[in-house]
């Protein structure tokens, strides 16, 4: 197969609105950051690009939850984020921001292209409002109960949950995040990817085309995506934070989040070329370049329909692939920052990293275990227990072991230099060696070409236990007495050479170990060339190489206990937050607002006030907000049409008393005349409530 002539690989741009838990690390960055190193050290000609998602409706919300604005906001994560991922390894060629001059104009240019074509539609259509905060609620500012899981606080555009994605139509008892009131519909326009006709193009693509190169998670997520049927989706939102959109007709208006951030990958790659006298074009336009997502399980949809269509019709490549990976829980539960129940980054950079004197080595070990236990096909679970005996019991006692004990016994036994190796007295066990080394990089070399890092990983730790086999087999230290030197100097020969293939196998997986082992070695980073993996000639003969250094420490149970405790402690620390904070907002006293100017007694004395009974409730048609009702009034029975149908179903009020304006003028609503009008009394949430005697009454009874 040939290669392509270039490479862009993209992990998913983090919202910029709190620190990003292990989860995110093992889920979109760690095996993007393993794949484009693995490219780099095959020389090919490759970008890796992220950056801060800084746009949507999540950045606001944290903004109100820490008393601060939008900006303060992501001036203050993106930085953090941004150096988690320097300390942890990830090597992106840029990280960028969604907020940059650069990204609104070409996400704007992006818009303009799909609308002067015509590949938008525009609708009006009623959307939930918020008349507190005067705010169109979509996404975020919405919450409800999840019409699938039942889950109470939904968001408008997912359960968090059930991963279920949703719409705010669909939320049961929304309620506006901003001010907590229940929304009224309002009508607005907006711009819609019309999804439903480009079925064609995706089932071709995805279900035929990449049937077989894709995870079968992926193609099962877009499947029942497409069978269960595909709809315009909104690409706009009345928001005032966001890429505006670049017409008049579209004033107050800014692009959906994920309309925006995708296209955060083309600005980076611009950005990414001007500060490297490059053409980004051939990137994202010839049909020679390998464009790779790599994301969670979460963003499939996005970036497997939605921004693939998007793509389709600007005149760009599609990706080649989406290696997203499944969910990574915690100690038994689903691993959440708003819960608590999380490892942030930034939390493990200081616990272990910056504690043991900065040493990077714990940087690779978290890589390590969270490679290993890599949610690729299936979900998996990160345990401090784990996370424990794979440093122990594979990193210290296989890798480790193997490096030091070859180091010691060459300098102990070759005099600190790379020994000959005597041809003449080769065995089968030097040979199976041998061809064990070349094959570990094939096999590796594959399973990364199918993006199976996980086991492309265990293959490597496999070599080094063949080192570890080999040594005890041929136990070096014993030839001393007998005199047998030629065998002593095969023996460390091949275990050098084997310790120098490890160093380019690991590269890609532990990138600060590959560079403690090349000091060892006292050679440059040429050495770590693809290409030489699987030679057994990396080291000269007679070169002298440095003491060893301890590659991995062990790690003890009290640290381990320590973790756990402090886990524990958060998630109880943050429900006790939670619940302290509900405490608060439900004794908050009555808002007295807007209370109407004073009247003298005669004002109120003209309104003529009656008890009636509800005798029939009915839609109105095409009016989602009214309902007919027929009021019996003691002295005659009237219709009168009432705003009330978002709060009462028909059916359930027939038969309540209600409070009469009786001698309000008449009035057309909907071509029905409504006589009189039910007063309501609306609670603090926005819930309305009739207006009705403690028993019931004769209907007709004045009320003054
Ligand atoms: O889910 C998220 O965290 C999004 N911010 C990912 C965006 S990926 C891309 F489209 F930019
Ligand atoms: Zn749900």
């Amino acid at each position: 197969m040939n290669s392509p002539k270039r490479y862009l690989i993209t992990s998913a741009l983090p919202y910029a609105n709190g620190l990003k838990h292990i989860g995110h690390l093992a889920g979109a960055y760690i095996p993007a950051d393993i794949y484009v190193r693995y490219l780099r050290a095959q020389k090919r000609d490759v970008v890796f690009v992220c950056g801060s998602d800084e746009h949507g409706t999540a950045i606001p919300i944290q903004a109100m939850k820490e008393g601060t604005t939008a900006q303060a906001i992501i001036d203050k994560y993106h930085p953090i984020i941004e150096q988690n991922f320097k300390d942890l390894g990830i090597s992106f060629d840029i990280y960028h921001r969604t907020s940059s001059p650069l990204h609104h104009e070409t996400a704007q240019e992006f818009f303009t292209l799909l609308n002067d074509k015509s590949d938008l539609e525009i609708k009006e259509t009623e959307q939930y409002f918020d008349e507190a905060t005067n705010t169109f609620l979509a996404d975020r500012f919405i919450k409800g109960t999840c019409p699938n899981c039942g889950h109470d606080n939904a968001y408008g555009d997912q359960c968090e949950k059930c991963g279920k994605s949703l719409s705010p139509d669909e939320l049961i008892n929304p309620v506006s995040t901003l001010s907590g009131n229940a929304p009224i519909k309002k009508a607005t326009k907006h711009w819609y990817l019309p999804l439903n006709k480009h079925e064609n193009f995706l089932r071709e693509w995805i279900l035929k085309e990449h049937k077989d190169d894709w995870r079968s998670t992926v193609v099962g997520q877009c499947k029942s995506w497409i069978d269960g049927g595909l709809q315009p989706r909104a690409v706009t939102r009345d928001l005032d934070w966001g890429v505006e959109l670049p017409m008049p007709s579209g004033k107050g208006k800014v692009l959906y989040v994920w309309f925006d951030a995708p296209i955060g990958y083309i600005s980076a790659t611009k950005q990414w070329a001007l500060d490297n006298d490059k053409d980004w074009k051939p990137y994202w336009n010839d049909k020679d370049t390998k464009l790779v997502h790599f994301i969670g399980k979460d963003n499939i949809v996005f970036h497997c329909i939605i921004f693939p269509v998007m793509l389709k019709l600007h005149g760009n490549i599609l990706p080649a692939n989406v290696p997203a990976n499944e969910f990574m829980n915690l100690e038994g539960d689903k691993m959440s920052t708003s819960r608590g129940w999380s490892i942030e980054m930034d939390d493990y950079i200081n616990d272990w990293i910056k504690k043991d004197n900065g040493s990077e080595s714990l940087a690779d070990v978290l890589r390590y275990y969270l490679t290993q236990i890599a949610p690729e096909t299936k979900d998996s679970e990160f345990t401090w227990k784990g996370f424990q005996d794979a440093n122990n019991s594979e990193l210290v006692s296989i890798f480790g072991n193997f490096v030091n004990r070859t180091f010691v016994l060459m300098h102990k036994l070759c005099g600190g230099k790379v020994p000959p190796f005597h041809n003449d007295l080769i065995d089968d066990s030097d040979k199976e060696l041998i061809q064990s080394i070349h094959n570990a990089r094939i096999k590796i070399e594959n399973l990364l070409e199918e993006y199976k890092f996980r086991d492309a990983l265990f293959e490597v730790i496999d070599l080094a236990r063949k080192g570890n086999q080999y040594l005890q087999k041929k136990e070096p230290w014993k030839k001393v007495a007998t005199g047998e030197q030629q065998l002593i100097d095969n023996c460390l020969h091949i275990c050098l050479q084997l310790t120098a293939n490890l160093t380019i196998l690991i590269n890609p997986f532990l990138p600060f170990t590959a560079k403690k082992l090349l000091k060892m070695m006292k050679v440059t980073d040429k050495i770590l060339d693809w290409e030489n993996a699987g030679k057994i000639k990396l080291l000269s003969v007679g070169y002298s190489l440095r003491a060893p250094e301890l590659l991995f420490r062990k790690i003890e149970d009290d640290e381990i206990l320590w973790q756990l405790e402090k886990l524990r402690q958060k998630s109880i620390a943050n429900s006790q937050q939670k619940t302290e904070k509900k405490m608060e907002e439900t004794n908050k006293k009555p808002e007295i607002s807007n209370l109407k100017p004073e009247i003298v007694f005669d004002d109120f004395a003209k309104l003529d006030l009656r008890i009636g009974t509800i005798v029939a409730a009915e839609k109105v048609e095409k009016a989602d907000k009214l309902l007919k009702l027929s009021v019996d009034l003691g002295f005659e029975t009237r219709t009168i049409v009432s705003g009330i149908a978002l709060h009462f179903k028909p059916e359930d009020i027939v038969g309540k008393q209600v409070t009469v304006v009786v001698n309000l003028a008449p009035r057309k609503m909907r071509g029905i005349e409504s006589n009189g009008m039910i007063l309501m009394a609306e609670d603090k949430s926005g819930k309305l409530h009739f207006v009705n005697p403690d028993n019931k009454i004769d209907a007709g009874s004045s009320v003054s």
